[in-house]
């Protein structure tokens, strides 16, 4: 009787493992375990025989139920699953999971980054959370001085540094290059400084919160021609448009005024909508992006830099700004770049 249930065990669990069809398993489980079933016949049986026998069989009875139930319910999974699968139907159209990409400034971000490095470059970061020393007064800007305006600063509510006194939103980039200075110690520095930064200014071509980059060289015999090189360098590469003989952009600098370089210039491009015709967008044929300058001695001794040995030049623009000079992009409204609409930012 024993072997007799070892192979009605064997017999019930292949069988199960086979079975096809749901309809299938439930008469096997109607055959083996139902009513009227297999196992039950067998523990009819049980009551003819000894005491002892009874026990050990006992057991195997229950043993061989519980290993059935567990088939039964495994199977029954299985086939759940295939039958899942089964029911596919090829010709119901798919769900296209939503592609997400880079934002339009951090695809700006990574290839002006690149275009630096590729001519030795460092890519740094600094406090965007910074103090009134790196962002004014190291770069000439006494304190009171009326040239700090023009940068309409946040202040946050803090007890001032003894030695760098209010804290402040940095208001652009330029708050890197004494701390560039600091870092690199002896020249040479070639840094690329990319950053956010906070104005309070707000309308359809300016958002409190935008970018700039901020370069910045300093070695023996740095001149101007190095600075207007690397600007023209940069119009190339950033506004080249792929094509062999395609629209790119030249770069012009004019003087200008700013504290921490000496001389100064704004610098322009060329629209490369009309390559510098004159056109809707430019008027003139060029766009102003930015300051630059060879860098002032003040600043440089305020990053421990001796003057007389070392010179250096420096640039600062907006990242927004310059991407936006880029054919196909036309905003009304700087400030979309923020708003997180996606029927505008998609199309990136
Ligand atoms: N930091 C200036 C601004 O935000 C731009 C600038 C001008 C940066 C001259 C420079 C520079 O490095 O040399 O308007």
């Amino acid at each position: 009787m024993e072997q007799q249930l070892h192979n009605l065990k064997n017999q019930a669990l292949a069988q199960i493992m086979c079975a096809s069809s749901k309809e299938e398993l439930e008469n096997m489980r109607i055959t083996y375990l139902g009513r009227k079933g297999q196992i039950n016949l067998v523990t009819e049986r049980l009551k003819n025989v000894g005491q002892e026998e009874r026990k050990v069989l006992g057991r195997l009875v229950n043993d061989t139920k519980t290993a059935l139930e567990y088939a039964l319910r495994t199977r029954q999974q299985e086939l759940h699953h295939v039958s899942k699968k089964e029911w596919f139907d090829p010709t119901v159209p798919g769900i296209m999971p939503q592609i997400g990409h880079l934002h339009l400034v951090t695809q700006a971000i990574d290839e002006i980054a690149g275009i630096f490095e590729k001519i030795g470059f460092v890519r740094v970061r600094y406090p965007e959370v910074e103090w009134d020393w790196f962002a004014f007064e190291a770069l000439n800007m006494p304190k009171d001085h009326p040239a700090r305006d023009e940068w309409e600063t946040f202040f946050v509510d803090a007890s001032p540094s003894p030695k760098y006194g209010n804290m402040v939103l940095t208001p652009h980039t330029s708050s890197g290059q004494v701390r560039e200075m600091e870092r690199v110690k002896t020249p040479p520095i070639r840094m690329i400084n990319i950053a956010k930064c906070y104005r309070r200014q707000s309308d359809n071509t300016h958002a409190p919160m935008f970018h700039q980059f901020e370069g910045l060289v300093i070695d023996e015999g740095i001149n101007i021609t190095h600075l207007k090189g690397t600007i023209d360098y940069f119009a190339k590469q950033f506004y080249d448009s792929g094509r062999d003989h395609g629209p790119t952009a030249v770069s012009r600098i004019r003087p200008f005024h700013f504290m921490f370089t000496e001389p100064s210039f704004e610098v322009d491009f060329s629209c490369v909508h009309c390559e510098g015709r004159g056109c809707r967008f430019c008027k003139s044929g060029w766009h102003e992006v930015g300051g630059a300058g060879m860098v002032h001695p003040n600043v440089l001794k305020a990053g421990g830099i001796d003057p007389k040995k070392y010179s250096g030049f420096a640039f600062g623009w907006g990242v927004e700004r310059a991407q936006l000079l880029k054919p196909g992009i036309e905003l009304d409204d700087l400030r979309t770049l923020y708003s997180t609409d996606l029927r505008y930012l998609k199309q990136f």
